[in-house]
């Protein structure tokens, strides 16, 4: 039996959607550290910045990034992060794709809009059916991809109408593409599930959402806190590696055992 082939992702290049912050930069660092090059990805010129220190904090651990803006929910930008990553691709493939651009604002179904409706399943789920399918012919055999859910898809939080639907949307396309791009491709799909995390998108939620939730966070079976990115980070990581090479089509929870 072989040994541990470890968590090292040398040579390989890995978009990261939405890595100007938050988890995305959390993945995109972890990604670095392990040896891939990375597509910082990132929507807003106020992210810019912020965008460009992940690229050079990713270039200081010794491989390749290119800092891309780009909506990962408009069908004419998509072309830009795959042409970025092929610019960076020492094997002309893109091994790694994370799925974690998202938008996440609360709304109760009677405050539901179309626009927010389409805004957000625009980004969590056009965006990476798109962009998957962009992706498709440069991901070799061993590739992996990797979306990022929320407890909404499972947990049934008041006001996430449409976030939950997104998520739950977004689970269903792992357990599809394990079976599309599995025997005929050698691509893994799986999620990863965290409760909440301390990230903007968790801070900008409304009070009254957040004092709702102060229950369920102090009964988190783990610790009575939020999650934190270096809690999931590396579960995403490790779904990357040749050893995760078994998982695919499954949702692991990184959410303190709040949930399954
Ligand atoms: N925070 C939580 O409590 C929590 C819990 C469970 C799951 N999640 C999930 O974890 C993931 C990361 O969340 P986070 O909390 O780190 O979010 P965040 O702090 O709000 O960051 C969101 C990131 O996504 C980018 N983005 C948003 N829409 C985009 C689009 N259409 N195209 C490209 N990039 C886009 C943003 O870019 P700009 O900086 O340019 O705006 C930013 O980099 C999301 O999938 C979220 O649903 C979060």
């Amino acid at each position: 039996m072989p040994d541990f082939t470890g968590l090292e992702l040398t040579g390989k290049t890995a978009i990261v959607t939405g890595a100007s912050r938050g988890l995305g930069a959390g993945i995109a660092l972890l990604l670095a550290k392990r040896g891939a090059n990375i597509v910082v990805n990132y929507i807003s010129d106020g992210s810019r910045e912020r965008a460009e220190k992940v690229g050079k904090d990713v270039e200081a651990l010794g491989v390749k990034s290119i800092v891309v803006q780009a909506d990962v929910g408009k069908m004419d930008q998509i072309p830009k992060i795959i042409d970025a990553a092929l610019k960076i691709s020492s094997t002309g493939k893109i091994e790694i794709l994370i799925h974690n651009a998202a938008l996440g604002l609360e709304a109760n179904l009677v405050n539901t809009t179309e626009e927010l409706y389409t805004t957000h399943f625009d980004a969590n789920v056009k965006g990476p059916i798109f962009l998957t399918k962009a992706a498709e012919p440069y991901l070799p055999q061993g590739g992996r991809i990797v979306f990022i859910s929320s407890a909404g898809a499972r947990l049934g939080v008041a006001g996430q109408t449409v976030y939950a639907a997104t998520k739950a949307a977004d689970e269903a396309l792992v357990r599809v593409w394990a079976k599309e791009l599995g025997q005929s491709h050698g691509i893994t799909v799986n999620c990863v599930n965290p409760g909440p995390i301390a990230t903007d998108q968790w801070f900008q939620s409304d009070e009254q959402f957040l004092k709702d939730m102060q229950p369920l966070i102090e009964s988190t079976p783990a610790a009575p806190r939020v999650g934190e990115v270096s809690d999931i980070a590396p579960l995403v990581a490790f779904l990357c590696s040749d050893d995760a090479k078994w998982t695919t089509g499954s949702v692991l929870s990184a959410n303190g055992g709040l949930y399954n």
